[in-house]
């Protein structure tokens, strides 16, 4: 009986098929020691041999079958993949490629930018695996699909390649620069004020390597920053537009006239009332209708009293009066004035405690040298005087005087040089606010008291329009630098201290180192050279008729 294939041949089979997996690995491996099994078996009985054998015998043919199926798996699959490479390299239906060549021969990319090279191929319905590769990187690179990025400015060659067949293409990579632009004005006529935007046109648009700068020729005529043009003033100028990188150059003539200006402004009333805390939105007319520059700065002669902002809008702080100036911005000569009155409704509906005179006290007549009276208002040497001897009439309200006004701002100039900030908190009073002022300190501290620092209605300093309390009404001020400073200097602007210290029993009010007096500079000077208060200097009394 047949019972073995040789052993070596056994070995081959079992060392093959465990190569194709560690499964068959470890079945041949079990086969093999049951095969090993067999031939050790010679002490077992014939039958039982036999039947050994036999099944060793089977299971050896199976194995061969096996191998010999897996065997022609394994070179079926590596025939195809070598048909595959075939078919690939020669094309879908295997005609191999005759020739190649790059849509175009010359490109030009700039920097930064991508275009993709065409490559023209023949037979041209077969498609060919082509592969790129260019002469110098430094200036340019080529994607796997023919797409080149211009790097750096220079040239290069591209190489396409297929098979045995090849071509070039001659790369210029330029800088990454616009080659023109245009603006959209090249000529100009603005007013004084006036404000453009240019608009700019590069081609190509998404240039990066460009620098432009705006440049005028007069900055005080035109002022120019990024494209934003603004009328300085009156003239002639040109703006030049270049672009730095490739010197290209664009101007603009701008001719910038001054806006025609008012002749005259108007508050559209002439005076109006407030309650305490409101506030009121002054409106302006400019004449002439055609003014193109409106704009005017506004003022208040006592901000105690309504203050203004810049937009001309009055808030109401406190009951008296005062004038708010407005004053056009291009010509200081031309102003407008609106006279507040500042009430507040529950003084008005609560009489103070201190019934006030029915009437307006009686103008006192003058007496004495150089005195005299023209229309009820007392003169003593030309001097307008209001003080407890000498009173106003009631309906004198000319408001803060022009000559006063103008003299203090020159003298908060110079106190501003040198460092000292003058304020007004109370100006112009007149009768009616001076009215309320005192019977309100009367109705506080009683009128004895208030009669040494209020004066009564109609002898009131500040309804002359002369007067002025500046910067705080407290005794202390006196010896502040703003008090020392206006002591001292003052007089060289009109003014005197009008009620100075232990001068009481003269003036008839106490110690005020914040109210001054316009005199004019000439007498003010001879005042305070004299080291006198005005009564002395002036030779009269201070002193109620009661
Ligand atoms: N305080 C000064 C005297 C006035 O009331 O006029
Ligand atoms: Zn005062």
């Amino acid at each position: 009986m047949n019972t073995n294939f040789p052993n070596t041949k056994q070995t081959q089979d079992i060392d093959l098929t465990a190569l194709f997996s560690k499964e068959g690995r470890r079945s041949a491996e079990m086969e093999d020691e049951l095969s090993g099994l067999s031939y050790d078996t010679g002490n077992e009985d014939e039958a039982n041999e036999e039947d050994v054998d036999v099944d060793a015998q089977r299971k050896k043919r199976n194995r061969f079958i096996g191998n010999i199926l897996i065997y022609s798996g394994i070179a079926i699959f590596v025939a195809m993949c070598i048909v595959t490479g075939v078919l690939l390299f020669m094309g879908q239906n295997g005609e191999p490629i005759k020739a190649l060549r790059f849509e175009e021969k010359e490109v030009t990319v700039r920097a930064g930018h991508s275009v993709k090279l065409n490559v023209l191929t023949e037979p041209g319905s077969v498609e060919y695996a082509i592969s790129y590769s260019v002469s110098d990187e430094n200036i340019a690179e080529i994607g796997t699909d023919g797409t080149l990025k211009g790097i750096k400015a220079g040239e290069a060659t591209v190489t396409a390649k297929s098979g045995n067949v090849s071509s070039e293409c001659t790369v210029t990579v330029e800088r990454d620069s616009i080659s023109a632009f245009e603006i959209s004005e090249s000529e100009l006529n603005m007013k004084t004020g006036d404000e453009k935007e240019i608009k700019l046109t590069c081609t190509p648009s998404d240039a990066a390597d460009k620098n432009i700068e705006w440049k005028s020729s007069d900055d005080s005529v035109i002022k120019v920053s990024d494209g934003k043009i603004t009328a300085a003033g009156s003239g002639e100028a040109v703006v030049t537009v270049s672009d730095t990188v490739t010197g290209i150059k664009r101007e603009i003539k701008v001719t910038v006239t001054d806006p025609e200006q008012a002749e005259s402004i108007t508050f559209n009333e002439e005076s109006i009332t407030l309650n305490v805390g409101d506030s009121y939105e002054t409106e302006l007319t400019y004449d002439p209708d055609t003014t193109e520059a409106k704009y005017s700065v506004f003022y208040t002669s006592d901000q105690t009293i309504a203050s203004v902002d810049e937009y001309g809008t009055i808030t109401a702080n406190d009951v008296g009066e005062c004038t708010i100036t407005a004053v056009y911005y291009y010509d200081d000569s031309v102003t407008a004035e609106l006279k507040v009155t500042v009430i507040d409704p529950l003084v008005l509906t609560t009489p103070p405690e201190t019934a006030p005179p029915e009437t307006a006290p009686p103008v006192q007549q003058p007496s004495g040298s150089g005195i005299e009276t023209i229309n009820g208002i007392t003169y003593v040497n030309g001097i307008m005087i209001a003080n407890k001897t000498y009173s106003l009439p009631a309906d004198y309200d000319p408001g803060v005087q022009d000559d006063a006004i103008n003299a203090f701002y020159e003298m908060q100039a110079a106190a501003y040089e040198d460092g000292i900030s003058l304020y007004i908190v109370s100006g112009y009073r007149s009768y009616d606010t001076q009215y309320y002022i005192y019977w309100d300190y009367v109705a506080s501290d009683g009128q004895a008291e208030a009669d040494r620092y209020s004066a009564r209605p109609g002898h009131s300093e500040h309804q002359t329009g002369y007067a002025f309390d500046l910067n705080s009404l407290d005794q202390s001020f006196g010896d502040t630098p703003e008090g020392i400073w206006l002591k001292e200097n003052c007089y060289k602007y009109g003014f005197i201290i009008r009620y100075p210290k232990e001068k009481e029993s003269v003036t008839g009010y106490m110690y005020e180192p914040w109210h001054v007096r316009y005199l004019g500079k000439d007498i003010a000077t001879s005042v305070y050279n004299s080291g006198l208060c005005l009564e002395e200097y002036l030779g009269i009394t201070s002193k109620y008729q009661e």
